[in-house]
């Protein structure tokens, strides 16, 4: 008997580092949660010879190795006769016509399929075109149809509009699901729910109160094997027009009626749209020692593997406050962390002592790895006269979700689009008004060779030129989640 109304996923690369590292893993942890029951079939697609055995046997050491402590011998067993392997070439239509029909073998005449895009960026054009040109693209009132694309999306302006001209010959927009990681992470989620579950922050939230923002994604390993993709894209298409962006945008925006995809990315576009053209004086590039050695990197590659900027956001709410945003590889630690800094008293009646300067009130959003939230304020030092010192209130993930583990972003991000709700994925306005922003920048680099590409030592916060370009504004890079202590 055939099935009906299932959903079939279907991976294209699936012999990819990705499919066994991240995806499978989410696949079977969403299995193991009960919450996949409607999804019959993972099909991969790729072009190495495999069967269905040895595939099934790599995903196995894949989940094995990625998710120790989920892996359960019975419940893989029961997942993994859910996986098949295609055996087909990304840039052959034909191929794609006998997946149709294998997968019509496998689903019946009413399955919903979810298209996942896990191969290098060159083919996501041509899968749509063939998806589209096989008819596989096309929905009825018994099915859907959906595709889910990697990042990155474009590696500019032009070549991003270029992919979502390609997709949408295929693919409606409503259909199309833009994959941003960071977007999956709960502390990233919670930001929304920060602001707008609570009546504590939001009247705060603006240019009366805050005095600057930063965000910092460091991480502290360097490029690793992945120098040759790397060194062709840099820190800014690689983190800043995708992750640090999105974080931005819902550090910044307005509060949407409602939790539905549009009206959220309603919001995020109009971000972005806001970002004044970044002045390249208030931008910072340099490269960890060592980076122009590494295998797969062109001799004097000027590939910036560290940024800091600045940019303003040109509207009422953030008229003149400064947000700065910073992202390196070969830092001291991973951490990737949200400041809000805020104004100082109008008015201090109390007394500083000699040579101390007033330390204003700061929230610290910890994205990762020690995942919470920290408020620095002022408290008076036990029997003393008028001297003060800045103490915390420390919210940690662990101390009020009692054992709960915080999911891997793709765990979230599939189950999202399986469900079709797209507020954690990005809109092509949202991905062509963020390239207009960080595009000129490159560009600027590339052609004026200013400002002079810096460098640092492996291991330290990043160069001299990210501290000065705060410090000219008198201000200084802050970190709470590192040490639970506010700097
Ligand atoms: C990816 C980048 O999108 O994000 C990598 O291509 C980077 O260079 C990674 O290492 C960081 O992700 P996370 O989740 O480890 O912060």
């Amino acid at each position: 008997m055939q099935k009906q109304h299932t959903t079939s996923i279907i991976i294209f690369g699936a012999s990819g580092d990705l499919t066994w590292r991240k995806l499978i893993p989410a696949l079977y942890n969403n299995f193991k949660k009960g919450r996949l029951d409607e999804c019959a079939n993972v099909v991969g697609f790729a072009r190495r010879p495999y069967d269905n055995e040895t595939f099934r046997a790599r995903l196995r050491e894949g989940v094995q190795k990625f998710s120790p402590d989920t892996f359960d011998e019975k419940i893989w067993g029961d997942f993994v006769t859910r996986i098949h392997y295609f055996r087909g070439n990304l840039d052959q239509a034909d191929d794609f016509a006998k997946l149709h029909t294998f997968l019509h073998g496998l689903e019946g005449d009413n399955a919903n399929r979810l298209y996942y895009l896990a191969t290098a960026p060159s083919f996501y054009a041509p899968v749509a075109g063939f998806l589209g040109k096989a008819g596989m693209s096309k929905e009825d009132a018994d099915k859907w149809r959906r595709i889910i694309i990697e990042k990155p999306f474009g590696r500019d302006l032009a070549s991003a509009q270029a992919l979502n001209r390609a997709v949408h010959a295929a693919f409606e927009e409503r259909q199309v699901y833009r994959i941003d990681h960071y977007l999956g992470k709960e502390t990233s989620q919670n930001i929304l729910f920060f602001r707008f579950a609570n009546t504590i922050f939001e009247p705060l939230w603006n240019r009366g109160y805050i005095n600057n923002i930063q965000i910092s994604v460091a991480e502290s390993v360097d490029v690793g094997e992945r120098a040759g993709y790397y060194d062709k894209s840099g820190v800014l298409r690689d983190m800043f027009q995708n992750h640090l962006f999105q974080l931005l945008a819902l550090v910044a925006m307005e509060a949407p009626a409602s939790f539905d995809a549009d009206a959220v990315r309603n919001e995020k576009a109009k971000v972005f749209q806001s970002i004044r053209p970044i002045d390249l004086n208030d931008t910072v590039r340099a490269q960890y020692e060592g980076y122009a050695q590494a295998e797969g990197v062109a001799p004097n590659s000027q590939t910036p593997t560290y940024a800091a900027l600045k940019l303003f956001i040109d509207n009422w709410r953030w008229q003149g406050v400064p947000f700065y945003l910073r992202s390196g590889k070969a830092l001291k630690h991973k951490n990737s962390e949200i400041i809000i800094e805020f104004q100082r008293p109008p008015h201090l009646m109390f007394d500083l002592p000699e040579g101390r300067d007033f330390t204003p009130n700061i929230l610290s959003i910890c994205i990762q790895p020690d995942e919470g939230i920290q408020l620095r304020f002022e408290a008076k030092v036990p029997d003393s006269d008028q001297e003060m010192r800045s103490v915390n209130m420390d919210f940690a993930y662990d101390d009020f979700f009692d054992g709960a583990t915080i999911p891997e972003a793709y765990e979230r991000l599939l189950l999202e689009a399986l469900d079709g709700d797209a507020s954690l994925f990005t809109r092509s306005d949202e991905i062509t008004a963020s390239w207009r922003i960080i595009d000129p920048v490159i560009n600027s680099w590339a052609e004026r060779a200013q400002p002079k590409l810096a460098t640092h030592k492996k291991g330290e916060w990043g160069p001299e030129e990210s501290t000065a370009l705060l410090a000219r504004d008198g201000h200084q890079w802050r970190f709470g989640c590192v040490s639970h202590r506010i700097n």
